[in-house]
């Protein structure tokens, strides 16, 4: 049995982790491990390494992917699609294994339908945007790198009394948001899922000014419908002396050492993901739902509808 390993789409901490352990565990199984550089367009481009105990030595706290990553556009065409299963017929691959988010799963599903490669998804990714899985690899990471960025912050919106909004990553899921401001204690957090009047911003800034607090901190995700600047100027301008900073925190949530949930996620996932291959499965997504290993074949996996955690929100107002 030989199987291929390659990551895909943005990267995210834990990634390194997963790799390790679907090479890992496919040699204890006696699998051959090819690694595929570069997501998809190593595929279509036939960039296959053989894979050792030792090429995975000494990654495991590491963020990034040593197998590096793309978006590749190329992957959503027929032909790419076809060009990527001749590397793998023609290195003797019997198993694809592919590390990340919903644009990698989705081409998985149509490596899997247009030739019949057996194909497995593993949810690497920080924006904890696939329904099937509780949490992704990665997305603890995040959270925790921005919590100790708005901690810094509010250190320094408290000096000089102002209010700052800090953006954060997820253009269509605002888990990011959601977790790290409720763990941060912000005043308002803004997802893509849910429009927010901004009336009701104002006035909770300012009912929070009356009572003599001197800063507000805001988390808002990068896909909610205003621009972090328009609704700073909004704010400043309805706010009377109000001075509204804004932070856009970028890649600095993508990298770092994961956290020892998302290495226990990436190990539990990638091991799952091998004896899936072993017991002869044809595809299958592997997430995690309460502490229990799941896996679904990738067409159900990605039907399923995700459950927001926009609870979070009404926690965080009345937390105000
Ligand atoms: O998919 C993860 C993600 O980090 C999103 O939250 C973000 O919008 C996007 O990737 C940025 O991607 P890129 O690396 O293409 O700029």
């Amino acid at each position: 049995m030989r199987i291929g390993i390659l990551t895909s789409g943005g990267d995210a901490p834990g990634m390194n982790a997963c790799i390790r352990a679907v090479v890992r565990g496919g040699l204890y199984y006696g699998m051959e491990v090819y690694g595929i550089m570069q997501g998809y367009e190593g595929l279509i481009n036939g960039e296959f390494v053989r894979m050792g105990t030792a090429s995975v030595a000494d990654i495991i706290h590491r963020g990034g992917t040593i197998l590096q990553t793309a978006r590749s556009i190329a992957f959503t065409t027929e032909e790419g699609i076809r060009k990527g299963y001749e590397n793998l017929k023609k290195n003797g691959i019997d198993a694809l294994v592919a590390i990340g988010g919903d644009g990698t799963l989705r081409g998985g599903k149509d490596l899997y339908e247009q030739t019949g490669m057996r194909v497995f998804g593993l949810p690497g990714t920080i924006d904890n945007d696939l329904a099937y899985t509780d949490f992704t690899i990665g997305f603890d990471t995040s959270v925790n790198t921005v919590l100790s960025a708005i901690g810094n912050i509010r250190d320094t919106s408290s000096s000089h009394g102002r209010t700052t909004i800090i953006e954060v990553m997820g253009r269509e899921c605002g888990d990011i948001a959601l977790h790290a401001g409720l763990a941060g204690g912000a005043e308002t957090i803004l997802v893509p899922e849910k429009s927010y009047d901004l009336d009701d911003i104002v006035k909770k800034l300012q009912a929070g000014r009356d009572r003599g607090k001197r800063h507000s901190i805001i988390i808002k995700a990068e896909g909610f419908g205003l621009t972090s600047e328009e609704l700073a100027a909004t704010l400043a301008e309805r706010m009377e002396g109000a001075e509204v900073k804004v932070v856009i925190l970028g890649y600095i949530q993508r990298g770092g050492s994961p956290t020892a949930r998302d290495r226990i996620l990436a190990s539990r996932t990638g091991v799952r993901c091998v004896e899936l291959i072993k017991e002869g499965v044809s595809n299958a997504a592997v997430g995690i739902k309460g502490d229990t290993v799941v896996d679904y074949p990738l067409s159900v996996a990605l039907a399923m509808e995700k459950n927001s955690h926009l609870e979070y929100q009404r926690i965080c107002d009345i937390l105000l």
